[in-house]
């Protein structure tokens, strides 16, 4: 019961962290000044503050840790990696070309730790042609 929530807190802020970074990207390629709305400054931190602490407690509750267990190293060190990319998407790149590149780094990460988590393996191309 525990695991249910702390695995569905877990899936709903990342569910909440891709929505969240799709709209302030569309905004950021429109060069709307939507981006820069107060809500936008707090809640994808807050909600990103909350996406680690549900998986770190929902890892916790099936006994399994970064830097202990290969899948969920790779899935800590890959999710610091999407929020750089999503960083650097956001509010460092110059062009649009330089934007869209770094938006692709960072869809690219996301979709591979939802794989990984799929897998509980970071190795998941031999785990989907499994
Ligand atoms: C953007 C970052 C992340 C995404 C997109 C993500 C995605 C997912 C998804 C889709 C699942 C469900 C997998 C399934 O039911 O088959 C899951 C489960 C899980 N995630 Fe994450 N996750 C992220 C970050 C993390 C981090 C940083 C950790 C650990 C520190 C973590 C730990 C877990 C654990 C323990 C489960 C439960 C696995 C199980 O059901 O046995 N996640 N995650």
């Amino acid at each position: 019961m525990t695991f249910l929530i702390l695995k569905g807190t877990h899936l709903v802020t990342v569910t909440v962290t891709l929505v969240l970074f799709l709209l302030r990207i569309s905004w950021a390629f429109a060069s709307s000044e939507k981006l820069r709305m107060p809500l936008m400054r707090w809640l994808p931190h807050a909600n990103d503050t909350l996406l680690f602490a549900s998986a770190f407690a929902t890892a916790a509750a099936i006994g399994q840790f970064p830097f202990s267990d290969a899948w969920l190293t790779a899935k800590f060190l890959a999710m610091l990696a999407y929020i750089v990319l999503g960083h650097i998407a956001l509010w460092r790149a110059r062009s649009v070309a330089e934007r869209a590149l770094w938006t692709a780094a960072a869809l690219a990460t996301f979709g591979w730790i939802v794989l990984v988590a799929r897998c509980h393996d970071p190795d998941v191309v031999t785990c989907l042609a499994g």
